[in-house]
């Protein structure tokens, strides 16, 4: 078969590999259908994720058709058609039983293209399968269902939920790439007075408002805090957000979420840091705030399947591109070029 192989910093090269194989009882064998690039992918590749070796098949999120099953899968049969999560789940580790499968004991947890072969690929075996895919609907399309595998739960778990978004709360997103705008989708869902989208790409801002954002912030010409402060006759905004939520992943957008705050908001905190960011202590001592950190647990998969199905969540709207499978170098250029090509998610098909 054929699949998209890491070789080192700034390399992959779409090659013949051997097909993928049932090594334990739980796996399945997947063909892939449709697959996508995460921000996280370029990371690896940049040299940002060391334990990825090289010879390692990129790629954690999935939508395809079981070909093989291992003889203790007992929910699923060659034929059917799943969704494979970025995260995996041995289902009966401390952590798994309380659905905190990204913190998975038991070989589990971030696997997929980065400690196993991913699913940029013809085929991917799937670890866990019975706790680790879910089954698609017929009525959604793969490249909808494909955003369940990972951006959608990440901005709603990582964001929306562990910063406890509410009825009339003012959030602020900081970062409007597809994981802050999956947080704006999912903050929607809970009512707040005002969304508020900050980022450096017009493009990215434009997506925000279409997305439901109901202000957007380009921080290099505006100041967001002081946008918010401004917010009309609103008497929270002039303290600040109840909830900030950081989809970048730098020190600089860390600490703006931290200053964007009221006195007892909440940050919750899901980009990727590779790099130490400050906490001004001496500052933020007596505001009585929260700030969460984590990493996705995909734990919501069934509850988003149901909001895409039903349509209250509209997942078409974070594709831009498509390609087809054996297309990765194209589609890697534009979505790694994304401030100029204006790409969100690209489904390769
Ligand atoms: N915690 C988790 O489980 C988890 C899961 C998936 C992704 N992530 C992380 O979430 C973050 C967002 O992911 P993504 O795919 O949307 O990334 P992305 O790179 O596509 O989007 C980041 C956005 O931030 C904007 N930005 C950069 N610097 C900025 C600044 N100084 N001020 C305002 N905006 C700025 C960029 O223009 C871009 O639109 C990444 O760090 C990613 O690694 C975390
Ligand atoms: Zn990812
Ligand atoms: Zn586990």
């Amino acid at each position: 078969m054929r699949a998209l192989v890491y070789h080192g910093p700034g390399q992959k090269t779409w090659e013949e590999v051997p097909e993928p194989e049932i090594i334990d009882d739980g796996d399945v064998i997947v063909r892939v259908d449709a697959t996508t690039i995460c921000g996280t992918d370029l990371h690896i590749l940049k040299g940002d994720v060391p334990e990825v070796r090289q010879g390692r098949i990129l790629g954690h999120e999935a939508v395809g058709t079981v070909v093989d099953a291992g003889e203790g899968v007992q929910t699923l049969a060659s034929g059917d058609r799943v969704l494979v999560s970025c995260i995996s789940a041995c289902g009966t580790c401390r952590f798994c039983r309380e659905g905190r499968y990204g913190q998975c004991l038991g070989t589990g947890g971030w696997i997929l293209g980065h400690k196993i072969d991913g699913t940029q690929a013809e085929y991917v075996r799937v670890p866990f399968a019975d706790t680790s895919t879910y089954r698609a609907p017929a009525s959604v399309t793969d490249e909808e269902i494909l955003m369940l595998a990972d951006i959608l739960p990440t901005g709603y778990e990582v964001g929306v939920l562990k910063g406890n978004v509410g009825p009339g709360d003012l959030v602020a997103v900081v970062g409007a790439g597809p994981v802050g705008l999956a947080a704006i989708a999912g903050a929607q869902l809970f009512s707040p007075s005002h969304i508020v989208a900050i980022d450096l790409s017009d493009a990215r801002l434009e997506a925000a408002k279409q997305l439901g954002a109901d202000v957007i912030v380009n921080s290099s010409r505006q100041d967001p805090l002081k946008v918010i402060r401004d917010l009309s006759g609103d008497l929270t905004g002039r303290l600040g957000v109840d909830v900030s939520i950081e989809a970048v992943g730098t020190p600089e957008t860390f600490e703006m979420a931290v200053t964007l705050v009221r006195p007892g908001g909440r940050i919750a905190n899901v980009g990727v840091h590779g790099a130490p960011a400050t906490l001004h202590l001496e500052r933020e001592w007596m505001r009585d705030l929260t700030i969460t950190t984590g990493l996705v647990d995909t734990s919501s998969i069934p509850t988003l399947m149901r909001l895409v199905t039903s349509g209250q969540i509209d997942a078409k709207r974070f594709i831009t591109h498509h390609f087809g499978l054996d297309d990765f170098e194209a589609a890697y250029d534009i979505f790694a070029r994304a401030a100029d090509t204006g790409a969100l998610k690209v489904v390769l098909s």
